[in-house]
């Protein structure tokens, strides 16, 4: 596939040699962020408004069937400290648009410290994408929601110094994708009466509950409507602990070089910390083009890459942010404070036997936030791995989404409540019927497949 679309473009390069230059670089590839002008920040960004539309271009993406036009669009941001920033959304427009318009904000699960890896840049062409690109979940996301007539604004919410796992600058980033969507005519011509989802799994899901978070304080005056997402670390420490040793060892090396990308204070903690393979190991976490992370660090022990080990960690700077780090927070930020409560219903999910994202620590997160006033709908079942869980949930969350977006949140809106079954399990006509034909077909061609190392392998039982 990579081949053959190279080689169509190339012919068409050939064929019409004066037409408009086509933006391939030197490996016959689109050029990487890092080496394309779209995602450099303008010089004039801080007096630019949250959300205003910077730049943009139309682009073509394995989802044209359901999109009548999409684009890329880079947009004023903040960062984590109250710095202006710019990062680049791709906005859908679906062939059948619900009016007034619905829209889902999507949280990509990026997972990744180096700017090369953010999702715009694998959506714009998937077949010449980084190889860890993941068009799994992405993919069925977006095509359930086009088929569903909702828009759809996925932004690049790690932001331009790809600050993963940096729980501010994902709600930060991904609030204002929404408002660069509302403000950008081309794909939304109208947004009179529009409501708003945030929805996202795994590093999208961790991206969608910090801007669930935030939805009502940095996000004031967006209507956004519920939340709805899934495989959520609530505790990053509580994550690092599993992930060390274990095969997916380096999303720990990738978190620390992610947030050290949002704090220069915690960057400057880690980095005289390190010995040498912790030093090429964080630098690879930051460079490491072919975003491939599960590969590139099996089974290390990450605390062996630190001076100190494991005890350093709970020295005051890293406790500090690991500390900030944990869901349900109470947080003060230079753009404002935070009560960590849910201001609007949520639909969470979470395999109970995940072997990525610790369950332990989520039931207590859900019941401390129901103590405090928010209102979840926690559905949980010991069924299957941390990819898996994803597909078997999709039927569920579309369903939620559809009801939420036509009013009726299921009890949501009044109370919490633990589901512990899937209400539309895969391969049931509810489950094809709440995503659509061209996101199921793309679920059914999942199966059996492994991404980043994650097996997806879903089965009938529920
Ligand atoms: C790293 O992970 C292993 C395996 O889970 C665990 O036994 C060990 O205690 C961890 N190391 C530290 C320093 O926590
Ligand atoms: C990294 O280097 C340190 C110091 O030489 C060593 O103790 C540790 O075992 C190494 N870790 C790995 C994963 O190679």
């Amino acid at each position: 596939m990579r081949f053959s679309t190279v080689t169509a473009a190339l012919a068409s390069l050939a064929a019409c040699v004066v037409a408009a230059p086509v933006e391939l670089d030197a490996r016959g590839l689109y050029p990487l962020p890092t080496d394309d002008p779209f995602y450099q920040i303008p010089t004039t960004i801080r007096s630019a408004s949250n959300g205003q539309v910077l730049k943009s271009r139309q682009i073509n993406t394995a989802y044209d069937v359901l999109s009548q036009s999409t684009w890329q669009v880079q947009y004023k941001t903040t960062g984590a400290l109250g710095e202006a920033d710019a990062t680049v959304a791709t906005l859908f427009t679906p062939k059948i648009p619900s009016s007034p318009p619905k829209i889902m904000l999507l949280m990509a699960p990026v997972d990744s410290a180096n700017p090369n890896c953010e999702v715009s840049y694998g959506t714009r062409d998937p077949t010449s994408g980084p190889a860890g690109y993941d068009a799994a979940t992405v993919g069925v996301d977006i095509l359930a929601a086009l088929s569903n007539g909702w828009y759809v604004a996925m932004p690049d919410h790690e932001g331009s110094k790809a600050a993963f796992i940096s729980g501010v600058t994902e709600a930060l980033a991904g609030l204002d994708g929404l408002r660069a969507l509302l403000n950008f005519r081309q794909v939304l011509p109208d947004s009179t009466g529009y409501k708003a989802i945030i929805h996202g799994y795994s590093g999208g899901g961790h991206a969608s509950a910090w801007a669930t978070q935030f939805a009502q304080t940095y996000g004031k005056g967006l209507n956004i409507i519920a939340g709805c997402y899934g495989g959520v670390p609530v505790d990053l420490l509580a994550t690092v602990q599993k992930l060390n040793k274990s095969f997916f060892a380096s999303f720990a090396i990738s978190a620390l070089a992610g947030m050290s990308n949002a704090y220069p204070e915690l960057k400057q903690w880690l980095v005289p910390r390190l010995y040498p393979n912790g030093t090429a190991a964080y630098q690879a976490a930051k460079t490491d083009n072919t975003c491939d992370v599960a590969a590139a660090q099996p089974f290390v022990d990450v605390y062996s890459y630190i001076k100190g080990g494991e005890a350093a960690i709970s020295e005051p700077i890293p406790a500090k942010y690991f500390n900030q780090g944990k869901l349900g927070q109470p947080l003060s930020t230079n753009v404002g404070s935070i009560s960590g409560v849910l201001p609007v219903p949520v639909f969470q999910y979470h395999s109970a036997s995940d072997e990525i994202v610790p369950y332990p620590p989520v039931p207590g997160y859900v019941a401390d936030q129901c103590s405090r006033g928010a209102h979840i709908q926690f559905s949980t079942t010991a069924v299957s791995e941390h990819l898996t869980a994803f597909i078997e949930y999709v039927g569920d969350t579309f369903i939620f989404m559809k009801n939420a977006f036509d009013g009726n949140f299921g009890g949501t809106d009044k109370a919490c409540s633990t589901v512990q079954t899937i209400v539309a399990p895969i391969f049931s006509p509810a489950y094809i019927a709440a995503i659509g034909p061209e996101a199921y077909a793309k679920v059914l061609s999942l199966q059996g497949s492994t991404v980043q190392g994650m097996k997806i392998n879903p089965s009938a039982r529920a």
